[in-house]
């Protein structure tokens, strides 16, 4: 039988939305984070260089893979590429073209990095015809976006890989059951660094331990009654743990003493949702700036938008619990 050889192969992974559970993942607890249809595409071709096309970030040219200091435009797409071809010993260069579907490589925080590292390592597993789980796809590329970035849970990763809503502690997603979710999502219009957040955080953990290991005890708390809520459809009680969920990142100490990792204006478009009718808002990621989300009755969520965009924000309009990665398409 003749070889079948690929000529080009795109995959597509999704963003994510923490639910409950930031921070106190990163320090071993649960959390849970939903997939959500801000998509990223990686496409694999031949080539006789290794060639990286990021078109969105203005990014198009030859990079040295066997580096591990990358252009920040690619830097997750080729340290990517650098695991894949040590973990399966290749050396025949490939050209990967990147693009973000919905935010057109704007930062707002729906995990374009975890998605891109996603959708990269899927493609690439495909377009080799590396039979890869699940499983050994997210571990290598949580070890990707730990190699570019240092510190993570991997939640952003579990959600590109596997879609729909996890409950996940570090290294281990398990799905959630869970059909609809109204989110209303607010972009703050702040971009956030999430590296400098969680080594902020860190930094103020190292002088009060035991204030943020209890802190952490009681998201944990939330995330467990939250993983209830949303199996037995109780949209109230999600609301009310995230209204907790949120009362306790304004506890942090860090970056800004009044509120904690959440900031003014993620205040002000959190208390908008909410006298709008929303069952329960919080800041979603890291926090100081990026999005908030709230959870709202369906005949609510629009007047939930309208105030959300008159407080400041910008609605960005996409489905939650959607599929985690897959390949699109092969061909030219
Ligand atoms: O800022 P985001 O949306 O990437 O979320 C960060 C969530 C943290 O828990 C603070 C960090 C992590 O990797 O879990």
């Amino acid at each position: 039988m003749k070889a079948h050889k690929k000529e080009m192969v795109t995959a597509q992974a999704p963003g994510k939305l923490m639910l409950l559970g930031e921070h106190a993942v990163v320090y071993g607890r649960n959390c849970i984070v939903t997939a959500v249809d801000a998509p990223v595409r990686a496409s694999v071709s031949p080539s006789d260089e290794f060639y990286f096309d990021a078109r969105d970030l203005g990014f198009s040219q030859a990079v040295d893979v066997r580096e591990s200091d990358f252009p920040k435009q690619v830097a997750f797409a080729a340290f990517a590429v650098k695991n894949f071809c040590e973990r399966f010993s290749i050396t025949a260069p490939v050209r990967i073209a990147t693009e973000s579907i919905v935010t057109a490589g704007r930062k707002v925080g729906l995990g374009s990095s975890a998605s891109v590292t996603a959708a990269t390592i899927v493609a690439l597993s495909h377009f080799h015809s590396k039979n890869m789980s699940r499983q050994e796809m997210f571990e290598l590329a949580f070890k990707t976006v730990l190699d570019v970035q240092k510190v993570g849970s991997g939640f952003d990763v579990a959600a590109a890989i596997y879609g729909g809503t996890l409950l996940y502690r570090r290294g281990e997603p398990a799905p959630l059951k869970c059909d609809k979710l109204g989110l209303v999502i607010g972009y703050t219009g702040i971009p956030a660094s999430t590296v400098d957040i969680v080594r902020q955080v860190a930094e103020s953990i190292r002088n009060q331990p035991d204030y943020y290991e209890g802190l952490f005890d009681e998201i944990n708390r939330i995330v467990i009654n939250g993983k209830k809520a949303i199996e037995s459809e109780n949209w109230q009680a999600l609301g009310e743990l995230m209204n907790q969920n949120q009362g306790i990142l304004r506890k942090f100490r860090s970056p800004s003493e009044s509120c904690g990792v959440s900031s003014e204006i993620l205040e002000s478009l959190i208390k908008a949702a909410l006298d709008a009718g929303a069952y329960g808002a919080k800041l979603s990621g890291a926090g100081v700036g990026d999005c908030m989300i709230s959870l709202a009755p369906e005949e609510k969520q629009e007047s939930v938008a309208d105030a959300i965009t008159k407080a400041g924000g910008t609605v960005i309009s996409c489905l939650a619990n959607v599929p985690g990665a897959r390949i699109m398409g092969e061909g030219n």
